[in-house]
C-alpha cells in the first residue's frame, strides 16, 4: 500500500474520468477526482441535443478509428453497451433507440451525469473541483500534483481530460502534454466528426443550397495519383479522377447538409474522421435509384424540364441550384482543371431543357455526375465545431486491459485522449465508459 494519501488521482471528471473514479473507488481504493471546470461534465450535458446519445447497441471495434484498430477490443468486450444499460436501469433512467442502434435518454443528459456522480459518491470519491493542476511530478511512491488547492499525492495517476474539441467549453491538451512529459508518443491530433469546408469562390454556386439536406452515400478515398486530381480546394467533379478511383476506404449512407461554406450533417461528420488534406470525397446524391435509367425512362412522360424531373426525387431547390452550379464551373479556379471539357459541356444549360429534348447521352452524363460527385475539401471547420479529436496518446504506449503506460508504470490514460475515435452515433461515449471501466478495474 502506498504512503501517498490517495491510491489514485484522476484528472478530468468527464465521461471516462467519472467512470474510472467510480469503479476504482467502489473497489475500495482512495480516489481523488480533479477537474478545472465550474460545471460538471459539460460535454455530456450538451451531447445528443441535450439527450446524450450515450451508447450504440451495435458497438464493436469496427466503428473505431485508431492506428491499432484492435486496441479497443478488450475494453469493449469487458464493458459493452449492455453493461451501461444495466447501470442506467439500476438508477431508474429510461432511454429510447432513435436510429441504427443509437440510444438516447428519455429525459435529459443530466440524468447520465447524475448516475455517474452518484456512482462516484457511492465509492467515497473525493472531489476537487474547480481545481487547476499546474504541474505533475513523479515521486518514488507515485505522483505529486501541484494544484491551486495545494499539493495532491497519489500512487497512480489517470489522465482523463478528453480531447481538444470545443475549446469554448474548456477543452485542453492537458493529457497530451503530461503524456509527452513522461515520454509517451502522441498520434497527431486532428478535429474529427466535423463539417468540411471549401474554397469560397469554388463553393459560391452551391452556397445558395444552405439548409438543404438529403440522404446520400459518401465515400472517402486516398488522394488520387498525381496528375489526376485538381488539387485541394475544388468543388468540382472530375471524370478523370473517377477513372483512377481505388476502392473506398470508408463509406456511409447518411444525411448530408449543405451550409454557406461547405458541407455538414451526419454523413459528412462521419467521413471527416477519415479525411486528410488533399483527399477527395465522393458523394452519390441519389443512392438506391439509377438516375440515368430514371431520366431516360421519364422522357416519354410529357413536357417537364430536366430540373423538374430531378425534383421528383430531390428537394426542388437542390434540383434547380445544383444542376445550374454543376453546369457552370467557376472561372479560373482549381475546379476548372477537374472538369473534363465534355463534362462541363454536357451539363451546361440542362436545367431548363425539356427532358424530351435532352439527348440520352447528356442525361447519362448528368446521372454519372449525380452518382459520383467528387469534391476536394480545403479543410475542416476546426475544433470549435468538431465533436471529437482524433489521434491522441499512441495505443502502442498503453496496455489495452489497464490503459496503463508501458513506459511509465502507474500512469494511465482513458477516454478521448487515447488514439481511439468512434464513429458518430454513441460510440465515443461507449469508449469513454469501456476504457474508464477497464482502467478502474485494473488500478
Ligand atoms: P470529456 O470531454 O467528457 O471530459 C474531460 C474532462 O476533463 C472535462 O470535464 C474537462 O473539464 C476536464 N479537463 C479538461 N482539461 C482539463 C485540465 N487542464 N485540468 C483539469 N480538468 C480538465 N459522443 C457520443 O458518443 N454521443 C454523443 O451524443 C456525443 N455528442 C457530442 C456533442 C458535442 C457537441 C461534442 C463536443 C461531443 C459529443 N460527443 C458525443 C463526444 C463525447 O462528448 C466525448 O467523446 C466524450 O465526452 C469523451 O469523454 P472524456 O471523458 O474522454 O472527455
Amino acid at each position: 500500500m502506498s504512503r501517498a494519501p490517495f491510491d489514485v488521482a484522476v484528472i478530468g471528471a468527464g465521461a471516462a474520468g467519472m467512470m474510472t473514479a467510480a469503479v476504482a473507488a467502489q473497489r475500495g481504493l482512495r480516489v481523488v477526482l480533479i477537474d478545472h471546470a465550474e460545471r460538471l461534465a459539460e460535454k455530456i450535458r450538451i451531447s445528443g441535443g441535450g439527450r446524450c446519445n450515450f451508447t450504440n447497441l451495435g458497438a464493436s471495434p469496427a466503428q473505431f478509428l485508431s492506428r491499432n484498430p484492435d486496441f479497443c477490443r478488450s475494453a469493449l468486450r469487458a464493458y459493452g453497451p449492455g453493461d451501461f444499460l444495466d447501470l442506467l436501469r439500476a438508477h431508474g433512467v429510461s432511454w429510447h433507440e432513435k436510429h441504427r442502434g443509437q440510444l438516447f435518454c428519455d429525459d435529459s443528459s443530466e440524468s447520465i451525469i447524475q448516475v455517474l456522480r452518484r456512482e462516484c459518491d457511492a465509492g467515497g470519491v473525493q472531489w476537487r473541483m474547480p481545481c487547476t493542476v499546474q504541474a505533475v511530478a513523479r515521486e518514488t511512491d507515485g505522483f505529486r500534483l501541484d494544484t491551486d488547492a495545494g499539493p495532491i499525492r497519489a500512487a497512480r495517476l489517470v489522465l482523463a481530460t478528453g480531447g481538444l474539441a470545443i475549446p469554448q467549453l474548456g477543452a485542453t491538451d492537458f493529457s497530451l502534454r503530461i503524456a509527452r512529459q513522461f515520454g509517451l508518443r502522441i498520434i497527431e491530433p486532428r478535429p474529427a466528426l466535423v463539417p468540411l469546408m471549401f474554397d469560397a469562390d469554388q463553393w459560391r454556386p452551391y452556397a445558395a443550397l444552405a439548409g438543404v439536406s438529403l440522404e446520400v452515400r459518401l465515400s472517402h478515398e486516398d488522394a488520387a495519383p498525381q496528375g489526376s486530381t485538381p488539387g485541394a480546394g475544388s468543388a468540382a467533379s472530375s471524370g478523370r479522377a473517377k477513372r483512377s478511383r481505388r476502392p473506398p476506404r470508408a463509406e456511409f449512407l447518411e444525411d448530408l447538409l449543405f451550409t454557406h461554406r461547405g458541407l455538414s450533417g451526419p454523413g459528412i461528420l462521419q467521413i471527416s474522421s477519415h479525411w486528410r488534406p488533399g483527399d477527395p470525397i465522393r458523394i452519390d446524391l441519389s443512392p438506391g435509384l439509377d438516375m440515368g435509367d430514371a431520366l431516360v425512362a421519364a422522357k416519354s412522360g410529357g413536357r417537364q424540364t430536366v430540373a423538374a424531373a430531378l425534383a421528383q426525387s430531390w428537394p426542388r431547390r437542390l434540383a434547380e441550384t445544383w444542376l445550374e452550379a454543376a453546369g457552370h464551373p467557376t472561372d479560373g479556379g482549381a475546379g476548372d482543371a477537374a472538369l473534363a471539357p465534355m463534362d462541363a459541356q454536357d451539363l451546361s444549360g440542362l436545367a431548363g431543357l425539356r427532358l424530351a429534348d435532352a439527348p440520352d447521352r447528356r442525361l447519362r452524363a448528368l446521372a454519372e455526375r449525380i452518382h459520383g460527385w467528387t469534391l476536394w475539401p480545403t479543410g475542416t471547420a476546426g475544433y470549435k465545431k468538431a465533436e471529437v479529436m482524433s489521434g491522441g496518446v499512441d495505443t502502442d504506449e498503453l496496455d489495452q486491459r489497464s490503459l496503463e503506460s508501458r513506459r511509465c508504470p502507474g500512469l494511465h490514460v482513458v477516454g478521448e485522449a487515447v488514439d481511439v475515435t468512434g464513429w458518430l452515433g454513441g460510440y465515443n461515449f461507449q469508449w469513454a465508459w469501456a476504457s474508464g471501466a477497464a482502467c478502474g478495474r485494473a488500478l
